[in-house]
């Protein structure tokens, strides 16, 4: 599995020691930055992390920032891509199994190192279970052809 990993320089020490987590998990890792603590802005990363996956290029990604929370905002509006911010295992699971999330985002400054990688080896073995789950996701889906930006109008 190719995984699409980035951050911003709060979450850039967590990507580094994930990078080794993900190798030993089997993961092919393509690191789109940053590349060291220098100050930039997360969004600049959750779009490259998520336009990958997006595209096809990377089957997940992993988003990382202080809290998690930038990150997640930023890849959920790119197209195609449903982030989820976990910490916890039981999270990590099901917004595979439920949500079919495409990219994990993490808060290197909440959670710590051995957490993380529970969640990351969670993340990437868990699969979509469909069923019921699979129309939530599809009107998730259309949620972006219908909220075009302003003037578009709500669905009903
Ligand atoms: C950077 O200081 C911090 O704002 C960022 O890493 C992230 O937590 C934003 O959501």
């Amino acid at each position: 599995m190719r995984v699409a990993l980035g951050s911003d320089h709060a979450g850039f020490a967590l990507k580094e020691s994930l990078k080794e987590t993900l190798r030993a998990l089997g993961a092919e890792v393509d690191d789109l930055g940053t590349h060291d603590e220098t100050s930039v802005d997360y969004v600049d990363y959750a779009r490259r992390v998520g336009e990958e996956v997006a595209r096809g290029a990377a089957e997940r990604g992993i988003a990382i920032c202080g809290t998690g929370i930038g990150m997640s905002i930023a890849a959920n509006k790119v197209a195609g891509v449903r982030a989820a911010l976990c910490h916890e295992g039981y999270s990590a699971r099901h917004s595979r199994e439920h949500n079919d999330a495409n990219v994990l985002c993490l808060g290197a400054r909440v959670i710590g190192k051995e957490l993380a990688v529970e969640v990351v080896r969670v993340f990437l073995s868990s699969g979509f279970s469909g069923g019921r789950h699979r129309h939530r996701v599809e009107k998730i889906a259309a949620l972006e052809d219908s909220t075009g930006g302003p003037g578009s109008p709500a669905p009903r």
